[in-house]
């Protein structure tokens, strides 16, 4: 691949590709990088590379022209390497966003040109004229493209063969891509006090795996549900994990259970409404009132499952056969961790076998459990109830309550 950058900083810009792991790359020839001085390029006497913008304002505008023939000097360079015709990227605030997809995308060109805007900005006809395409590396304002530039720069040409050597099975491994990093540990073993997690030292390569993996999905979930939703959404749970020796599901049905489904579904209540619900209206979740709830739902068609480990109830699910809805799937925060919720809704979904499209609710400040559903295959279908604080007495934060169909085969 062919770097050009055209700025009126080539050293700045050289400087950064020629440093670490680029600059060693870029010694090996796995990538060729050319910064041009746009001052080069100019035609009047001064060099002089900005003027006033029309219709006036504060700052001052890049020329077209010298840029435009520094484009036309790497397109003949790049001919006559016989190379294709560069693709053509212009930085600046107003661009469209960038990310990794977009470095993956642009790491794919044979030749890539990165125009660096300064001041206030650039003559909009050469961008018209030459551009592919505009970025912006974030919702901010810089003094000038060069560091977007490097920022594009880098992130494309550590995607080129060999510039990571030692990295390829990490990029490679397709579940990471679209999580955020796990926490690393290096020596010594307890700095200032704080221990590495003692997992990492166990020397057990598949519990280390699961720990990272699960890490990085608190982390992406916690942090950015934006990349979580769709991380998600684009690597379903393929493999349940097996039920073991000692767990089974057993329908609430005597006076023992229907006191047991209560405390769980209280204990369930609580924890979804902690912290969007007013104390007075947490006080009222108890495991009597639970259980008037789940009677009062058995006799409109609901059925309720108990999900046991060795004897110990750790987790409820219903299912109403009337209208094809799944509630209540909760597991006790100490059996969490073990696949049980995606067993019990696998369980809750295959009872009501005869609807292709069952349906549950969930609310948007459940990101544990709307993630759960919708790696299961679950996707939304519209907004079931709004809880507004200024019109809701139970309400201590805006939320809505999201009604998930199920869409998998
Ligand atoms: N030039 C100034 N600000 C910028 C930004 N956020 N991204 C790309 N180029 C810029």
């Amino acid at each position: 691949m062919r770097i050009d950058i055209v700025t009126l900083f080539p050293e700045l810009c050289d400087s950064f590709l020629s440093a670490s792991i680029l600059g060693r790359a870029r010694a090996k020839n796995l990538f060729e990088a050319h910064c041009h001085q746009i001052r080069d390029y100019t035609t009047n006497k001064q060099k002089q590379t900005d003027d006033y913008p029309y219709g006036g304002g504060c700052g001052m505008v890049l020329y077209a022209q010298p840029i435009a023939d520094c484009l036309r000097e790497v397109q003949r360079q790049c001919a006559e390497q016989g190379r294709a015709k560069p693709h053509v990227v212009f930085l600046t605030a107003a661009g469209h966003p960038y990310n990794e997809e977009a470095a993956k995308r642009l790491a794919q060109y044979e030749a890539v040109t990165l125009v660096c805007g300064h001041y206030e900005g650039i003559d909009e006809r050469v961008i018209e004229a030459f551009g592919d395409e505009e970025i912006s590396i974030g919702d901010y304002v810089l003094t000038g493209g060069e560091l977007a530039s490097l920022v594009v720069a880098d992130s494309v040409l550590r995607l080129q063969p060999g510039v990571l050597a030692e990295e390829k099975g990490y990029q490679e491994e397709s579940y990471w891509d679209g999580l955020l990093e796990y926490p690393q540990y290096t020596r010594p073993e307890v700095w200032e006090g704080r221990a590495v997690p003692s997992v990492l030292l166990t020397g057990d390569h598949q519990k280390i795996d699961a720990w990272r993996g699960q890490q990085s999905r608190t982390r992406t979930r916690l942090r950015r549900p934006d990349l979580y939703e769709h991380w998600c959404d684009t690597h379903p749970l393929t493999e349940l994990p097996k039920w073991k020796r000692g767990e089974n599901m057993r329908l609430v049905k005597t006076e023992e259970q229907w006191d047991v489904a209560a405390r769980l579904f209280a204990e369930g209540r609580h924890d979804v409404c902690k912290d969007v619900c007013t104390p007075l209206y947490l006080d009222t979740l108890t495991p009597e009132h639970c259980r008037e709830e789940l009677q009062s739902e058995r006799q409109n068609g609901w059925a309720f499952y108990l999900h046991s480990t060795k004897n110990e109830a750790d987790g409820m699910v219903g299912v109403c056969h009337k209208t094809g809805q799944i509630s209540h799937l909760f597991v006790t925060s100490e059996a969490r961790g073990r696949g049980i919720g995606s067993k019990m809704l696998d369980f809750a979904r295959k009872k009501l076998a005869e609807y292709e499209h069952p349906t549950l609710t969930v609310l948007d400040t459940n990101t544990r459990a709307l993630a759960l559903y919708r790696r299961m295959g679950w996707r939304p279908a519209g907004v079931e109830a709004v809880y507004d604080p200024a019109d809701d007495p139970t309400a201590a934060v805006y939320c809505q309550e999201l009604k998930l169909r199920y869409e998998a085969q």
